[in-house]
């Protein structure tokens, strides 16, 4: 029984929207756009949402936008994918490095240790899904201490008159606390609509816009609009009206707009949420349900108290008193069943262009424990439950066979 890491979900409404966008004769920039991103705005009931090319580039423009100067801070996780470190490098910022708690979510008691006058946001991840603690991290930012130390460095700054908080939601589409969408406890939310996502349009991105006054989300969303496309005024699909040639280019922009024929993809996906997501859950419950019993495993996400509804992305299994060797040999007798899994992170101190910069793993004792003992099983709507049954059967005999030293 072959069983992939994470297929995309293609069925005949997918095909039938790309279809609809191919023959359309419009296949950049256009209507599915716009609809995707007002679906997206429906969904997470945010204001405003930017379709963009990727998570990537959706928060580089996120935190230009910001107005990052080079000694600027921005505090990330070190347990992530790289781009999330990369994004503020790349907006003209520092990423500062702090270490995750046990449910692998940012831990904002080192949040609040590494604030300086210098930071300018913090870049929390939800990992596989699961919301951080936002609010926690929400009251850490307005913290009269913490405000009196903000100095702010370009106006959209002064105008927040805080740090920003700025979700990695690359994972977390639809995540709740508290029955609300992350988006609505940040100032901004990017998604990442990757080819392994919940929701995919083979690369892109979703800008989700919720600042406080005086900023005017709907009106900041133009901005986003044309500053993903080279800064120009008029998308292509405006210049193509009858006579509608003329535009200017405002600012420097970036050429990051996600084309129609993407958004097809996302838009036939994110119609039939509540169901791909019910089937996610379904397939997480039946890991925890049959793993709870075995005390060497260590089941995703069980720490938090806060009433959270989890986006279900990744089932991050942590395996107790297991060496990182034995943990890849875990994966190797899985593959030989021809059961992908893998491994959600390796720390960012662990790559090579952040020990460049002098990063140092031992820093972050925390992501590096996870990262030894962690193996990401498939999580999709696709999946059965006999091949759920048959990843667990092996993996338990795996298991056994590691611990054995077989
Ligand atoms: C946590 C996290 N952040 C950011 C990204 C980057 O997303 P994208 O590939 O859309 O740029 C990913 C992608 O896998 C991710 O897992």
């Amino acid at each position: 029984m072959k069983i992939p890491f994470s297929p995309p979900y293609i069925d005949d409404d997918v095909i039938n929207e790309v279809t609809d966008s191919l023959r359309s004769g419009w296949i950049t920039t256009g209507p599915k756009v716009k609809t995707l991103e007002e679906e997206t705005e429906k969904l997470l009931n945010v204001e405003a949402c930017s379709a963009v090319n990727s998570w990537t580039s959706g928060a580089i423009l996120a935190l230009k936008w910001l107005g990052l100067k080079p000694n600027d801070e921005v505090i990330v996780p070190a347990y992530t994918y790289c781009a999330t470190a990369m994004a503020v490098i790349e907006a003209g910022g520092k990423p500062v490095m702090v270490d995750i708690k046990e449910d692998m979510t940012i831990d904002e008691n080192l949040v609040l240790n590494a604030i300086t006058p210098n930071t300018k946001a913090i870049l929390p991840v939800d990992i596989g899904g699961f919301p951080c603690n936002y609010l926690k991290i929400k009251e850490i930012i307005t913290l009269p201490k913490i405000l009196k130390l903000y100095t702010p460095n370009s106006e959209n700054q002064r105008l927040l008159g805080r740090i920003m908080l700025l979700s990695d939601s690359a994972h977390s589409i639809g995540a709740k606390i508290n029955s609300q969408s992350v988006a609505n406890y940040v100032d901004i939310a990017v998604l990442s609509f990757h080819a392994v996502k919940n929701i995919t349009s083979a690369e892109g991105g979703m800008i989700c816009l919720n600042l406080p006054a005086p900023f005017d989300n709907k009106e900041l969303k133009k901005w986003f609009k044309i500053m993903s496309l080279n800064g120009q005024s008029k998308d292509a699909f405006a210049k193509t009206q009858l006579a509608g040639w003329r535009y200017d280019v405002v600012d420097m922009g970036l050429k990051i707009n996600m084309p129609d024929v993407n958004a097809a993809i996302a838009l036939a996906q994110i119609r039939k949420y509540d169901y791909l997501l019910s089937e996610r859950k379904r397939f997480f419950d039946r890991y925890n349900s049959c793993l709870q019993q075995f005390k060497w495993a260590i089941l995703p996400f069980q720490t938090d108290k806060l009433d959270i509804e989890n986006a279900y992305h990744l089932y991050p299994l942590c395996i107790a008193d297991i060496s990182a060797d034995q943990r890849d040999r875990l994966i190797n007798k899985l593959a030989e069943k021809e059961i992908a899994t893998n491994v959600h992170y390796i720390p960012l101190p662990e790559l090579t262009v952040f020990k460049k910069i002098g990063f140092k793993i031992s820093d972050y004792p925390i992501a590096n424990k996870t990262f030894e003992h962690e193996i990401t099983l498939p999580l999709y709507p696709q999946l059965t439950n006999e091949q759920v049954d048959f990843i667990l059967e092996n993996l338990i005999s795996a298991h056994a066979e590691v611990i054995s030293g077989k």
